[in-house]
């Protein structure tokens, strides 16, 4: 296990769409042991491969409920509105305020290659669609309502980077 150097904003790959993951190989399985690791210690609720330089579509999230791992994700469902801040491990320091469906259900590979589906609000729901944004290249900064803006000490321990 080793911790991955998180790319930030301005690096291409993080513009970049990601490739689908064919089969699951032990270079792939420790990617992704990687990715766990390398969120946990930045402290973000998720994280996405192209955010360590690695243009495949794997996802790893974790918003205190458990690591959730999804390879392939397609999002199948969303309803609902919710606005409220967001932030990007590759955007460090940041925040703003973003509209995301409040409900999403996604269809995903788990790290076994077997199919697993998810329903997320809220959090969770935020986390889906902000992680699967990077697979197609984009960034939460072109979504954000008004100014992005520099997160304050004070705001630091409730607004989630992913
Ligand atoms: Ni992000």
């Amino acid at each position: 296990m080793a911790l991955r150097t998180i790319r930030t904003e301005g690096d291409s790959v993080l513009a970049k769409k990601s490739r689908p993951v064919k089969e699951m190989t032990q270079k792939i399985r420790d990617l992704i042991l990687d990715m766990l690791d390398t969120m946990y210690d930045a402290m973000g609720v998720g994280l996405a491969a192209p955010q360590v330089g690695i243009l495949k579509q794997i996802v790893v999230i974790d918003v205190g409920e458990g690591p959730i791992v999804l390879i392939n994700p397609e999002i199948i469902e969303t309803s609902g509105e919710q606005t409220g801040e967001e932030g990007c491990l590759s955007v460090p320091g940041m925040s703003g305020l973003v509209t995301r469906p409040n409900y999403v259900k996604v269809k995903a590979l788990d790290i076994n290659m077997e199919e697993v589906e998810y329903e997320g609000t809220e959090l969770l729901a935020r986390a889906f669609c902000h992680e699967i944004d990077h697979l197609e290249g984009k960034m939460y900064t072109e979504l954000v309502e008004g100014e992005l803006h520099h997160v304050t000490y004070d705001e630091d321990d409730e607004e989630e980077e992913y």
